[in-house]
């Protein structure tokens, strides 16, 4: 069952029922101003920091999920009737609903009694503010008198203490109203420089600012006494709850349209610039003014909208593909590269299902992110390696999570997560690989933010691999500290107290449990690395570092082999996990994706063997589980893991997140049916058909998707972060279809199922457009690569002569 369908064309989703099985959301405003909207208009916008600077209010875990948003109320004058045609908050039985989630804009509408209304939601490019633009257009036969209610519940700004500290937050809400702009000023009093502004394009029948007000006692969002009067009271909030909400009046004739546009924005004055007059309380406004000026025009408005649709263009200009799979191009042009971005700017923070309030920006997860986020917008990429690595500790080890706003290393959470530092060698080594900007290396970075600790960024690499080194346990695996990539196998942990973090409680030294994840991801790091020093020039080094990723990879084969697949790991008594020598979890996903990729157990048979158990054990028709048999109990020695009920999350959930990893090893032993039927798996475009299963997003990956142990196998949960994002997308263009920038050119090595034909690649790299062409001649996979009419040795396309920027590649395989 569909809840709605593609539009390629317009690059949107259109929803057709508005009571999808979830929000069905999207993200509006792509670099500092952001804002999550879902289907029915719920949501709620922040600048930069989801915690520390939230705009709007949101209350979590509300029933129904999404309640709370942008909302707008039209009333009939003449029948005293009221409606939302965003069908939220009054749930009336509007016609022809639809909303559609495009790229950066979301737009909502629906038609009652005659009168159709649709509301366009975007953030302009290079603004912190975002549009509302509404149309209202009569299809009646007589004249319409109508009213608009606009509606948002600002939040007094660190969104975590807005939902708890109310014996304070009920007394210092304050608002400024001028020239129909309501002005949110909570605070602006004492030591912030920042304000949210709500402005209408057209001239107000009133407004309202205190929510008591505009609600009504004992009334909700579905039903507030203002609306139902039809007449807003000019209420001026002191304390309690500040709204913004405009009254416009509108006469409309049969067949008029209107537009009416709304601006949400937030604005920051210079410190010694906050009042006009200078020695008044009175927000200055000269430099805001103009800004809304802009945006009440609506000529602007659509020349912003116009602007934000060329940004996309030519985003996802960078790589297109043309295969014989429509998911897979789909996903790949339009919703993937999407999604790619949403994970980059929010790591895990704030969607529908992570609060914002809780977590940062991850070290590991943003490093992850950057392999499908690098070819978007290369400098911003820069800028976050530069960020991650000056959380890093002098240890080499790091802060698991960062603020974005302060950008410094969260204490709450700590470190000790011992996989993360190697996540940064994989992140620089993606931007180098993408860019060929080696001055990266060089730039000067701190260790914990310290003033005086800066040295390049190279060093903070070594360190990264020197951690692992420092860290050994008794089998000469890496220790694993408080967990590894899997965050829920801590296995020093060992609490029994209800309540205590898994992540952050300890109880053993942390001297005996060993990841064979961390090995795996120290031989593909090293390597790396390796071939980063060569490029310096570094030769001994990089010899020295290939010597220790090879006596790890041997190590992985003397005690990380179970016989016929990886173990996963030891834990605090130095007995297996991940064997079959375990009673329950005797086979996990990780070590099976993950070594294979960094290449160990290619040569000798291994891989295979390995790969064809993830087959046997862990592929399900969902996606592969991420491992078996799932834990019936509470194990102590393993944490969290054991702490989900059989298929969900952790404990044996299709973990997507590392679905590519095994996807990436198919086509590491040459396997491309085996690759592409994995991708298809957790494809979430070829899951819309079964949406009532799925019932997540059918446009972007979710995080988990429920295992077979699970009473709702296949049921999709917590989607659009998740580093499945950039890794289906690294998976399917560099690994399946093959296109793959390195170091000193860009590669070409597909790996594709045995009957496809051919596809197409436009992939824009380095300044230059390869036009790339891929035909069969036969079964296998070898490559011969013709360049503009020449034929070349070996699959690296070397970089054009100065000056030309099309390049046209045809490659046969077979
Ligand atoms: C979540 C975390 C990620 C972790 C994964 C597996 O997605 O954000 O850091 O690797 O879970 O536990
Ligand atoms: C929980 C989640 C896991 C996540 C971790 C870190 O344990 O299950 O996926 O990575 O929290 O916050």
């Amino acid at each position: 069952m569909q809840f709605g369908h593609f539009d390629d064309e317009k690059r949107e989703y259109v929803i057709t029922q508005p009571d999808t099985p979830l929000p069905w959301i999207n993200y509006l405003g792509c670099q500092a101003y952001f804002g999550l909207i879902s289907n029915t208009a719920g949501g709620y916008s922040f600048y930069r920091d989801a915690r520390l600077r939230r705009i709007t209010r949101y209350r979590y875990n509300n029933a129904p999920f999404d309640f709370g948003g942008r909302y707008l109320y039209l009333r009939d004058d003449d029948a005293g009737e009221f409606w939302s045609p965003s069908w939220q908050p009054t749930r009336h039985k509007v016609e022809n609903y639809s909303c559609r989630h495009g790229m950066g804009y979301t737009i909502i509408g629906s038609t009652y009694k005659g009168i159709e209304a649709h509301t366009r939601y975007f953030v302009p490019m290079d603004e912190n503010l975002e549009i509302w633009q509404l149309t209202v257009t009569n299809r009646r036969a007589t004249p319409a008198a109508l009213s608009v209610f606009s509606s948002v519940e600002f939040c007094l700004w660190d969104a975590q203490d807005d939902s708890t500290n109310f014996q304070r937050n009920f007394s210092i809400g304050q608002v400024e109203i001028d020239d129909g702009v309501i002005y949110h000023k909570t605070e602006y009093r004492e030591r912030r420089d920042h304000f949210a502004y709500f402005a209408c394009s057209d001239e107000l029948a009133g407004f309202d600012t205190q929510r008591d007000v505009f609600l009504g006692p004992y009334r909700g969002w579905d039903n507030p006494a203002v609306v139902e009067r039809g007449a807003a009271a000019n209420s001026v909030a002191h304390g309690w709850a500040p709204i913004g909400s405009h009254h416009v009046r509108l006469a409309l004739q049969p067949g008029q349209s209107r537009q009416i546009i709304f601006i949400l924005g937030y604005h920051e004055n210079p410190k010694d610039q906050k009042f006009d007059p200078p020695d008044s309380q009175i927000v200055n406004k000269k430099t805001v003014k103009p800004v809304i000026a802009r945006y009440r025009d609506s000529a602007n408005v659509d020349a912003a909208f116009e602007a934000l649709r060329a940004y996309w263009e030519g985003l996802l200009g960078i790589c297109h593909v043309e295969t014989p799979d429509p998911h897979t191009d789909r996903m790949v042009n339009i919703w993937n590269a999407y999604q790619c971005m949403a994970t980059f700017n929010m790591s895990r923070s704030a969607s529908f299902y992570e609060s914002g309030i809780g977590r940062g920006l991850g070290f590991r997860d943003s490093n992850q992110d950057l392999l499908g986020f690098v070819q978007m917008v290369p400098s911003r990429a820069r800028e976050r390696i530069l960020d991650l690595a000056a959380t890093q500790l002098p240890s080499g080890g790091a802060y698991h999570q960062y603020q974005p706003l302060t950008k410094r290393g969260n204490n709450d959470v700590g470190g000790n997560f011992n996989d993360d530092p190697h996540w940064l060698i994989v992140g620089v080594a993606a931007y180098l690989k993408e860019t060929g900007d080696w001055s990266i290396l060089d730039e000067p970075v701190p260790y914990d933010n310290q003033p005086g600790s800066e040295q390049p960024l190279y060093e903070h690499l070594q360190r990264s691999f020197h951690y692992t080194l420092e860290r050994l346990g008794p089998h000469g695996l890496p220790l694993i500290g408080r967990a590894d990539w899997n965050d829920c196998l801590n296995l020093n942990c060992f609490s029994d107290t209800p309540g205590q973090s898994f992540q952050t409680t300890t109880n053993k030294e942390g001297k005996v449990a060993e990841s064979v994840f961390i090995a795996g991801l120290f031989v593909l790091a090293g390597e790396e690395l390796a071939a980063i020093a060569r490029h310096r020039g570094l030769e001994e080094e990089a010899t020295s570092y290939l010597a220790q990723t090879a006596k790890m990879e041997s190590t992985v084969r003397e005690h990380g082999w179970d016989g016929e697949w990886f173990l996963r790991a030891y834990d605090a008594f130095g007995h297996k996990v991940g064997s079959k020598e375990c009673e329950e979890g005797k086979i996990f996903i990780e070590t099976q994706g993950f070594c294979v990729l960094a290449g160990i157990g290619l040569k000798d048979g291994w891989a295979r063997l390995a790969l064809d158990s993830v087959r046997k054990h862990l592929a399900t028709e969902h996606g592969i589980v991420l491992q078996q048999p799932a834990y019936s109990r509470y194990y102590l020695n393993l944490g969290e893991i054991s702490s989900y009920p059989p298929g969900y999350k952790e404990n044996a959930g299709i973990f997507c997140h590392n679905n590519p990893w095994v996807i990436i090893a198919e086509t590491r032993v040459g396997n491309g049916d085996a690759a592409h039927d994995y991708y298809r798996r957790i494809n979430p475009s070829a899951r819309e058909a079964i949406g009532e299963v799925h019932r997540c997003e059918p446009y972007v990956y979710p995080q988990m998707i429920a295992g077979r142990d699970a009473p709702t196998f296949g049921e999709a949960k917590n989607s659009w972060l998740t580093g499945t994002a950039a890794w289906n997308y690294y998976a399917i263009t560099q690994w399946i279809l093959g296109i793959r920038p390195a170091y000193d050119g860009l590669e070409i090595e597909p790996v594709i199922p045995k009957n496809w034909a051919g596809f197409k690649v436009t992939r824009l790299f380095r300044g230059v457009t390869y036009r790339i062409e891929a035909r069969r001649v036969g079964e296998g996979n070898a490559v011969a690569l013709v360049v503009d009419g020449v034929p070349i040795a070996g699959k690296t396309v070397p970089p054009p002569a100065p000056g030309r920027t099309e390049v046209a590649v045809k490659v046969s395989l077979g």
